[in-house]
């Protein structure tokens, strides 16, 4: 990422990085955040664009998607406000379809997405793309698995705190990224790694459809890497 990030600049170009949340992308935002005080990368030219938002939470409710890449990534590089995007979670319901036609403009007029970062649900989700979700799916409000939101409710306290729906990036938006990188860990994440990599391409594991892709790597640990034949 940082190499991709320091050749694009020295081209005079921007790179736009698909960025994800949960536990899994921390170690890599703490060590961009070094890279960033200690190896001088700069972000000015970054553009970034978060996989989705939980939908009825406001930008500084402590759960948001929002205050979570603010307090773990944006607040300790130079990227630029303006550069920074996420779906709303507080867009009113009539205004959902024109907001995420809206977010899917936006990569586009960025150029596309150069580098996108996933993790995976225990559902196969990648962003929110619970099963069901077609390969050429774009950023829509989706109704979340009841695996995604009991995997959240420690973090709410309490199964009752955790939003219904969300707004995602579909599975054909992350798929038109250039390059994209899945990482896993532990072994929880064991059968549905297992699952996405070596079972059937279907819409049932949405990671699944990686498999297709021509540049997308997984990187797993010893625990998430398991099960795998
Ligand atoms: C949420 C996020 C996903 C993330 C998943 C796994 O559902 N929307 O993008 O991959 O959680 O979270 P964790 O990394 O904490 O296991």
């Amino acid at each position: 990422m940082a190499e991709l990030i320091r050749s694009r600049a020295s081209q005079g170009l921007t790179t736009v990085l698909g960025l994800a949340t949960g536990s899994t992308p921390l170690p890599l935002y703490q060590e961009l955040i070094r890279l960033h005080r200690e190896e001088a990368l700069s972000f000015e030219t970054v553009v970034t664009f978060n996989l989705d938002e939980y939908l009825g939470l406001e930008r500084d409710h402590p759960e948001s998607y929002w205050t979570f890449m603010h307090r773990n990534l944006f607040d300790h590089i130079d990227v630029s406000a303006e550069n920074i995007h996420l779906p709303s979670g507080t867009v009113a319901d009539e205004d959902i379809e024109s907001h995420c036609e809206s977010y899917e403009e936006a990569i586009r007029e960025a150029g596309g997405i150069d580098f996108q970062l996933l993790g995976i649900g225990r559902t196969g989700h990648i962003g929110f793309n619970e099963p069901g979700s077609s390969q050429f799916s774009r950023t829509r409000r989706i109704h979340l698995d009841p695996i995604t939101r009991q995997d959240a409710a420690p973090s709410f306290g309490g199964l009752e705190n955790v939003p219904t729906h969300a707004i995602t990036m579909g599975c054909g938006t992350i798929l038109e990224a250039r390059r994209i990188v899945l990482l896993a860990w532990g072994e929880k994440k064991a059968s549905i790694v297992k699952e996405a990599i070596e079972g059937p391409i279907n819409d049932q594991v949405s990671a699944s459809f990686l498999q297709d892709h021509d540049n997308a790597s997984f990187y797993l640990d010893p625990g998430a890497a398991a099960e795998l034949k």
